[in-house]
C-alpha cells in the first residue's frame, strides 16, 4: 500500500523492580524446587515489585522516560500513548493516562490494549497504523505488569506462580520517510473459543455484586486459571504460524531473520517456536530465565535488552511473536 511514511522504533527504555525472586525463594513458600522450574521453564530468577511503592503505572511511566531520551525526545513530543497490560493500577481508568500525568504529556489521547501475552504486538500494530496515515509523528508504546500480587503463592497456584513477574518496557515509535525501514507488517489474531483456558475471572461484572454479596469472590476464581498443557500446545503452533504469515507477506525468508524474540512465556515453548521456524540459536533472543514472564512486557524488555546488548543493529531484520490468554497471538516483521 502507498503509505507516505512507516514506523521505525526510536527509542526504547525497561524498568525492572530490584527485589530478585530465585527459584529457592519460592520453595521457601510453597512445593517447588529449583530442578523442576528450571527443567519446565528455564527460569531461574524473576523480579516482584515492592507492594505500595512500584506499580504498574509508575513502572511504565519510568521505562517510557527512559525511551523518551533514548529517542533524544521531549515529552511535548510524544502525540499519543498506547499502554499494554492485564495488571492496571486500576479496574478504571488505564495506565494510558497515568503516564500522561506522570511525564507530563501534553493532553494526547491515552489508550489501554488488553490483549495479556500479545498486547504489546497489538499495541505495536496500533500505533504503526497511525503514524503511517501520517496522523502523529511519535507514539509512546508501553507494556507493563505487576503480576506477583495477582498470583496464588500456595501449592494450588504454583504452576502460575514460578512462571510469571513484574516489569515494564517502553518504544517510542516514530514516522520515517524512508520506507525500506521499520515495521514491514503485523498480524493479530484471536480464538474466544478458548478465553477460559488462561483467565482471570473475579471480580466478574457477570454478577448482582462483584465484591459485597459475590460467592465467588473467595473462591478458586479469584486466582488466575490456567490449562498449561492447552496453552502450551496452541503456544507452539500459532507463534510460528503467525511468523511465517508475516514473511509470507514480504516475500521474506527464515533465514532472512537477523533476531527472533518470542514473548517470554517459557523458554521450552521458545524453544519449540526456533525449532518449527529452522532457526539457530543466533537467530532468538531469550532472557526469560531472569525475569520471567512478563505478560505484555516481556517482548519490549527483550527487545530493550537486546539492543543494549548490540544484538539490534539498523537494517536487521527482527521478528517479533507473541502467544497468550484470548487466545491472542500475532507477529510483527521490522527492517531495524
Ligand atoms: O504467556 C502465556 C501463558 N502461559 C504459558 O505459556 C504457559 C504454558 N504452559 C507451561 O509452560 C507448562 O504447562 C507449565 C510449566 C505451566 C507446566 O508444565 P507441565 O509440564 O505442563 O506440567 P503439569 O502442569 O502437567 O504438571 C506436572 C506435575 C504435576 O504433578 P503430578 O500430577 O504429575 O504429580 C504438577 O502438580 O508437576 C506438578 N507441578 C509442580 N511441581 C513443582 C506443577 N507446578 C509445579 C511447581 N513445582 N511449580
Amino acid at each position: 500500500m502507498g503509505f507516505q511514511y512507516h514506523s521505525i522504533i526510536s527509542g526504547m527504555g525497561k524498568y525492572l523492580p530490584d527485589r530478585v525472586v530465585t527459584n529457592d525463594d519460592l520453595s521457601k513458600m510453597f512445593d517447588t524446587n529449583d530442578e523442576w522450574i528450571t527443567e519446565r521453564t528455564g527460569i531461574k530468577e524473576r523480579r516482584w515489585v515492592k507492594y505500595g511503592e512500584e506499580y504498574t503505572s509508575t513502572m511504565g511511566t519510568e521505562a517510557a522516560r527512559r525511551a523518551i531520551e533514548d529517542a533524544q525526545l521531549e515529552a511535548d513530543d510524544i502525540d499519543f500513548v498506547v499502554f499494554a497490560t492485564l495488571t492496571p493500577d486500576y479496574p478504571f481508568p488505564g495506565c494510558g493516562v497515568m503516564v500522561q500525568k506522570n511525564l507530563g504529556l501534553r493532553n494526547v489521547g491515552a489508550l489501554d490494549v488488553r490483549n495479556q501475552c500479545a498486547g504489546f504486538i497489538y499495541a505495536l500494530s496500533i500505533a504503526d497504523q497511525f503514524i503511517k496515515t501520517g496522523m502523529y509523528k511519535n507514539i509512546l508504546v508501553v507494556g507493563a505488569e505487576t503480576q506477583s500480587n495477582v498470583m496464588q503463592k500456595t501449592n494450588e497456584g504454583r504452576d502460575m506462580a514460578v512462571i510469571f513477574g513484574d516489569g515494564a518496557a517502553a518504544a517510542v515509535v516514530s514516522a520515517t520517510e524512508d520506507l525500506n525501514r521499520g515495521i514491514l507488517t503485523s498480524n493479530m489474531h484471536s480464538e474466544g473459543a478458548y478465553a477460559e483456558e488462561l483467565a482471570l475471572q473475579e471480580p466478574s461484572n457477570r454478577h448482582e455484586f462483584r465484591i459485597e454479596g459475590n460467592p465467588e469472590l473467595t473462591g478458586a476464581k479469584q486466582w488466575p486459571y490456567m490449562n498449561g498443557r492447552n496453552v502450551f500446545k496452541h503456544a507452539v503452533t500459532r507463534m510460528p504460524e503467525s511468523v511465517m504469515e508475516a514473511l509470507g507477506e514480504t516475500n521474506l525468508k527464515t533465514d532472512d531473520i537477523d533476531l527472533l524474540i518470542p514473548h517470554q512465556a517459557n523458554l521450552r515453548i521458545a524453544e519449540f517456536v526456533k525449532q518449527k521456524l529452522g532457526l539457530n540459536d543466533d537467530q532468538v533472543f531469550n532472557n526469560i530465565q531472569k525475569y520471567g514472564n512478563t505478560t505484555a512486557a516481556s517482548i519490549p524488555i527483550a527487545l530493550c535488552e537486546a539492543k543494549e546488548k548490540g544484538l539490534v543493529k539498523q537494517g536487521d531484520l527482527v521478528c517479533l511473536t507473541a502467544f497468550g490468554s484470548g487466545f491472542v497471538w500475532g507477529a510483527t516483521l521490522i527492517r531495524w
